[in-house]
């Protein structure tokens, strides 16, 4: 299935146009009546892979599907009129190399209407990245800590300390050098991800990086307190929507079983009376 959705209000080239600018203000998106609330407020969303963790109750992101990232970013689009959506391509969907990553690339842009896609990986990815961006996908890289690999990482750690630094600031250069229109910097110490965006020529977006990066960008049910199984130290909590689903739950219930609700006003007459309906 194709798409036709009117061209998004921020390109990629928009976004590559913010260096060294007014920060990216970007979250993570998996529905239409969260992209609808946060359209008018960013730059750009981005249909993550967490989405599995996040809303499917996945341990890690690699059980994450080609079809599962269409269908939420499908929905995604269809709340959107001005920020770009920008969608992750799952574990497994680019790695073998070019031809296999442009394939499922191409897919995803013509089933969703993405403004372009997200894959992990620096150095290892450089020869995609520039592969896609020559056939016309823009690209954002993500390097430091790439949940997609987290058995290679051996957890979900900081990276790039002390003298893993370097292999951190090599793999963002590679990923601009490629053509990528910017890059999630993603849990490493502050003063690399610093350096980082003094190095290269695209935005870094940080998550669990800097204050520093050319833009931020958060996993919204995080911050909005909707997932609290966890809650890393980079998370900053805007709401508590998890606690206040309970109490609301929990009240409902309590309701039902005293036959409080449904009250009068929410049940219909036999007749109908003027004016109602
Ligand atoms: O999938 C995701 O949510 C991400 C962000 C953590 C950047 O890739």
């Amino acid at each position: 299935m194709s798409v036709s959705k009117p061209t998004p209000a921020v390109t990629a080239g928009d976004i590559r146009a913010r260096k060294g600018g007014d920060p990216v203000v970007s979250l993570t998106c998996y529905t239409t009546p969260m992209a609808r609330l946060m359209d008018e407020h960013c730059d750009f969303v981005l249909v993550g892979d967490s989405v599995g963790m996040v809303l499917h109750g996945l341990s890690s992101t690699l059980g994450v599907t080609m079809e599962m990232m269409i269908l939420h970013a499908q929905a995604v689009a269809r709340g959107l009129s001005h920020a770009l959506m920008v969608v992750d391509m799952p574990f497994g969907s680019y790695e073998q190399g070019p031809q296999q990553a442009f394939a499922n690339a191409a897919r995803i842009m013509a089933e969703t209407g993405a403004g372009a896609v997200k894959l992990e990986g620096g150095r290892r990815m450089a020869e995609t990245i520039a592969f896609l961006v020559a056939r016309g996908i823009p690209v954002m890289g993500h390097v430091g800590l790439t949940p997609q690999s987290v058995n290679a990482l051996g957890g979900y750690k900081v990276q790039g300390r002390s003298d893993q630094a370097g292999v951190v600031r090599a793999d963002a250069r590679a990923v601009a050098d490629a053509g990528a229109f910017a890059v999630v910097l993603e849990k490493m110490p502050a003063a690399l991800a610093n350096r980082i965006t003094a190095e290269i020529a695209i935005p870094t977006i940080g998550i669990g990086a800097s204050a520093g990066c050319d833009g931020q960008v958060l996993v919204v049910d995080d911050m909005l307190g909707l997932f609290d199984v966890f809650k890393p130290k980079f998370v900053k909590r805007y709401a508590d929507l998890a606690e206040q689903a309970r109490e609301a739950i929990a009240d409902y219930a309590a309701e039902v079983r005293a036959r409080r609700f449904p009250g009068p006003e929410h049940v219909f007459a036999e007749q109908t009376e003027k004016g109602a309906k």
